[in-house]
């Protein structure tokens, strides 16, 4: 695996893999987990060849947010993605991605308001303009983001159509531990005690997800996901909704493209989650 960190390097790399075929695209704020390679793998599947990106990207960390204490592991993210037959890693520093003088913001009005654009204010703002930013770099066939950011795929699909951006983006379900907590680079912060309790969070939404799907009262079951977060010591619940999973606007009945999502806070740690019903 060629890594590259430079915008010239990155244009040779790119060049050599595009002359051999297609190119997928997986981009990653590193801390890499079984969660990321699944997006490597389908990488792979749809395309000659895979790049993958680290950049913890500054623009989409609100003040207060973690992006001082967010986990850096470079040389071992490296080593996972080249064990997993990554064929480029491109690193860039900031002055790569944000040069002086950057003056541009992607917003992508509307998808980008509720739910996570409203607990993290211009959040959404800083994932587009990253996103643009290093699609337009690669240029990739195929682009590949996580369903368990849900509401970060349905922007990302948006700001793609809207601009005509020339990639096919491609989400990916969610990767679980056993015991069906979502991987997450973030699940690193939680103490012993925390991380046993935070997987209330999938069973709250499975619970949910079989009750509306019995025909129980929609905003009933919401109310009882919240609860049994809360009993479980979530000290904060941003969100639990049942929402269309184009627009993410809330449906007060099961459609078929409802999908439920939450948000709530452990400790210090703030977790998401999302699920088909
Ligand atoms: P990061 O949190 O590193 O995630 C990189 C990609 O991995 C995202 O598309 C995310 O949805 C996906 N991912 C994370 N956990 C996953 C899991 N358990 N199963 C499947 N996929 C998972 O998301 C970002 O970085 C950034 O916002 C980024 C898109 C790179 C822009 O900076």
């Amino acid at each position: 695996m060629q890594i590259v960190r430079s915008n010239e390097e990155l244009a040779r790399a790119v060049g050599a893999l595009k002359r051999r075929g297609s190119l997928s695209l997986v981009p990653t704020m590193g801390a890499l987990h079984a969660g990321h390679l699944a997006l490597v793998a389908e990488g792979q599947r749809r395309a000659d060849s895979v790049a993958a990106s680290i950049f913890v990207n500054p623009k989409q960390f609100g003040e207060g947010e973690d992006f001082g204490r967010y986990p850096r592991q470079e040389e071992q993210d490296a080593q996972s993605l080249g064990e997993a037959g990554c064929d480029l890693l491109w690193m860039p520093g900031v002055e790569d991605i944000y040069p002086p003088g950057f003056s541009t913001k992607v917003s992508v009005s509307g998808i980008s308001d509720r739910w996570e654009g409203e607990a993290r204010p211009g959040h959404f703002d800083g994932v587009a303009t990253v996103v643009a930013k290093l699609l337009l770099s690669v240029r990739p066939d195929v682009a590949l983001f996580g369903e368990k950011d849900f509401q970060q795929l349905a922007v990302i699909r948006r700001m793609g159509m809207d601009l005509g951006i020339p990639v096919e983006i491609v989400g990916v379900p969610t990767v679980r531990e056993s015991d069906g907590l979502a991987l997450s680079s973030r699940n690193a912060y939680l103490s012993a005690d925390e991380r046993r309790r935070a997987v209330a969070l999938p069973r709250a939404l499975n619970a949910a997800k079989e009750k509306i799907r019995a025909g129980l009262d929609v905003s009933t079951v919401l109310g009882e996901a919240q609860s049994d977060l809360r009993h479980a010591g979530f000290a904060r619940i941003d969100y639990v909704a049942l929402v269309d999973c184009a627009t993410l606007e809330p449906v007060k009945e099961l459609t078929a493209d409802a999908r439920l999502i939450a948000a709530a806070v452990i400790g210090t740690t703030r977790l998401i989650d999302n699920l088909p019903v």
